[in-house]
């Protein structure tokens, strides 16, 4: 199977990103960032908080709002400026109480990143912390979220059971978005991807794999197991593990944990990355729950597609994110850079 080289042309609509240089024209870059928590600061109705709210509103008033920063996001924004990455995956928790007024500024701070055709989201346990009005909390980042035209329903969307996964296709990359986000109990923040889902994704899965695409599956929680506690795991992740195993991926990509995790999923035709992204807003002075994102370069060649991935972490000192050298995951060892060779008998990772 021959890859053909990236179109990294950027979609129409306009955006914040210029033009590569011609000489770079084979290259994909994708910035990873996840769950930047932006929490409404303004009054928050009582009626708003008679639910699990109440618990997250004090959790957040005592304690994470000094982690969330939002001059954080602003200096993130600047430094995406100067990466120009082609696109921008958001793997969930943009919101911390799922309230109308935070869709709302999400959207704002969405709209600063990129146009939706250069930005793609899936939602997070906190977006769906409760049950919520559809048309003034997802709704308002349909466009974010949605897949290419044609869409499914004719395009009518009442909630993310009709919506996920998600198939955006950018040159020769696929991007596949799960939705793992519901409402749980007030000491929960697990996932579900649910059957029907998983059954769609197994075929978004062969059809694009037999089309020789690059397929980079997004998630809010983490796939695999050890990551995060049992009250914030997957509940079906061992059925998506085998949805991905059979089926094969190039790259998946979580939120969740809170801290930067790169493991990989063995699959029948090899090995699959699984990247995951702190909070991209926090000021912990933990270095692992640091403030980071994540970028992957992929660059085609006749039979290959190089995969190097960077990490830039938000430094206080400098007031900016700088890169990130050596391994910092305890979990998984060097992976700064791999090869992945999409062939016949799928991915391997060399
Ligand atoms: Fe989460």
């Amino acid at each position: 199977m021959v890859i053909t080289p990236f179109d990294n042309k950027p979609p129409s609509g306009g955006g914040n990103r210029a033009q590569r240089n011609p000489a770079e024209k084979e290259r994909f870059v994708l910035a990873h960032l996840s769950d930047p928590h932006m929490a409404w600061a303004g009054p928050v109705k009582k009626r708003d908080l008679l639910n699990k709210r109440l618990a997250g509103y004090l959790k957040w008033r005592f304690f994470r709002n000094t982690e969330h920063r939002r001059e954080i996001l602003t200096i993130l924004k600047e430094d995406l400026d100067n990466t120009r990455p082609d696109h921008i995956v958001i793997t969930g928790d943009l919101t911390h109480l799922g309230l109308p007024a935070e869709f709302k500024k999400a959207r704002t701070w969405l709209q600063s990143l990129g146009t939706p055709s250069q930005v793609t989201v899936v939602p997070g346990n906190h977006d769906a912390y409760v049950r919520s009005d559809w048309d003034r909390t997802f709704a308002c980042w349909l466009d974010y979220m949605r897949s290419d035209p044609p869409c499914r329903n004719g395009g009518r969307v009442r909630g993310l059971d009709d919506l996920f996964p998600t198939l955006r296709v950018r040159g020769r990359i696929a991007l596949i978005g799960l939705c793992s986000a519901h409402p749980s109990a007030p000491h929960l923040a697990i996932g579900t991807v649910g059957g029907p889902q998983l059954r769609k994704l197994e075929t978004v899965l062969k059809q694009t794999g037999d089309r020789g695409l690059f397929r980079i599956v997004a998630i809010h929680h983490p796939p695999l197991s050890g990551i995060v506690s049992r009250r914030k795991r997957l509940t079906d992740a061992h059925a998506l593990r085998g949805v991905v195993a059979r089926c094969g991926a190039e790259l998946m990509l979580h939120g969740h944990a809170h801290r930067m995790a790169l493991n990989t999923l063995d699959t029948r035709s090899g090995r699959t990355p699984v990247a995951g992204a702190p909070s991209a807003s926090s000021s912990s002075s933990d270095h692992q729950r640091r403030a980071r994102y994540h970028v992957f370069t992929l660059t085609a060649s006749e039979n290959a597609c190089n995969v190097h991935m960077g990490r830039r972490v938000y430094s206080p000192d400098a007031r900016c994110f700088i890169p990130e050298k050596g391994t910092v995951s305890p979990v998984t060892g060097p992976l700064a850079l791999y090869r992945c060779i999409v062939g016949k008998h799928g991915t391997r990772i060399g």
